[in-house]
């Protein structure tokens, strides 16, 4: 079993015994899995804690062994993107019951991109309402969630998609605005629809920067318009930013759109990379020059960290009772 712990021998093998009683006195511990350990060993290293890897092997019939360390100390962090989310899902819940069973009284999942929460109501009769079932599920093997950038729209408080204590949904503007500042002077920042107000309006404060704001139709997952308002946008060195690409058909067709107007450039710059397909490569075909992303989701386009956001906010998941209100 490699386990490791976050300040000092991070991702090296270590004799067990002494790393379990080291695990053990600690006190906490951050269990990361494969497809996310390097953020999650960073999330580690920014709280001072231990870290150490669930391991996971899938059979040839598609089903999951998870393995834990053997004995846990009292307060776990689970770390992973809960993007791609159907299985990894259920190995949470394989990771959340084998703490119990090991010895963890209080878990506290960092899911930086929260998965189903964009489903928050039927809109066809008889459709699930994912965000309140997923939500329901991770309250029953989570004491306290983390996430950044959630996809609230009707549900505003991330409590009441998962009613758990806390629920803290941070925002990555502050982590993006110190980005931007080092990229470009006097970009003009972008929302490609109204729901992305929230996000570029904080980062357009921060910087002193020019911003606008997009509408959006959708007509399905692949159709989608975009409606500039009108602006200078000749010349200018433009930023869409959003909290998430999925199909990237958004940012796509604001990228189109803009293009029409000659700006110097168009870069793109979003929470959560998921870009399904060939997301990517349309962006670029359509005239975005640069991709950056924060490691939320694990994609080629990270260019920012959210360890030390993260690690921020971990105290008050301890302490509940210091937690004014959560978001
Ligand atoms: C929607 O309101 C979100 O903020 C994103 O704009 C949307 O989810 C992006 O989806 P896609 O990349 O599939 O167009």
């Amino acid at each position: 079993m490699r386990v490791a712990t976050g300040q000092r021998l991070a991702g090296q093998p270590v004799n067990k015994d002494v790393v379990l009683s080291a695990l053990l006195n600690a006190g906490s511990l951050v269990i990361g899995f494969p497809d996310y350990r390097k953020a999650a060993q960073r999330l580690a290293r920014a709280a001072g804690m231990p870290y150490a890897d669930a391991l996971i092997h899938h059979f040839p019939d598609g089903e999951t062994r998870l393995r834990l360390p053997e004995l846990l100390p009292e307060y776990i962090v689970l770390c992973r993107a809960l993007d791609h989310p159907n299985s990894k899902l259920l190995e949470l819940v394989l990771a959340a019951a084998t703490a119990r069973e090991l010895g963890a009284r209080h878990i506290t999942l960092v899911a930086p991109y929260l998965c189903y929460m964009r489903q928050d109501k039927a809109f066809h009769p008889g459709e699930a309402v994912s965000q309140r079932i997923v939500g329901t599920l991770l309250s029953q093997w989570i004491d306290a969630l983390i996430t950044v950038d959630s996809h609230l729209h009707r549900v505003h408080q991330l409590q009441d998609a998962v009613p758990v204590n806390p629920a803290i949904n941070l925002s990555a503007t502050a982590v993006m605005s110190a980005f931007i500042g080092k990229q470009l002077d006097t970009p003009f920042l972008v929302g490609p629809d109204e729901e992305s107000e929230q996000w570029v309006a904080a980062i357009a404060r921060d910087r002193d920067l020019d911003y606008c704001i997009a509408h959006k139709q959708r007509f399905g997952d692949k159709q989608v318009r975009v409606s500039l308002p009108k602006a200078d946008y000749r010349n200018r060195h433009i930023v869409l930013v959003d909290d998430v690409a999925s199909t990237g058909h958004t940012l796509e067709a604001a990228t189109l759109a803009l293009a029409a107007f000659d700006p110097a450039s168009i870069s793109v710059l979003v929470t959560h990379a998921l870009f399904a397909g060939d997301a990517q490569a349309r962006l670029r075909r359509a005239g975005v020059s640069h991709i950056w992303s924060t490691d939320a989701i694990p994609h080629a386009s990270n260019a920012l960290h959210l360890d030390h956001l993260l690690a921020g906010a971990l105290d008050k998941c301890r302490n509940p009772r210091t937690v004014q209100g959560t978001t």
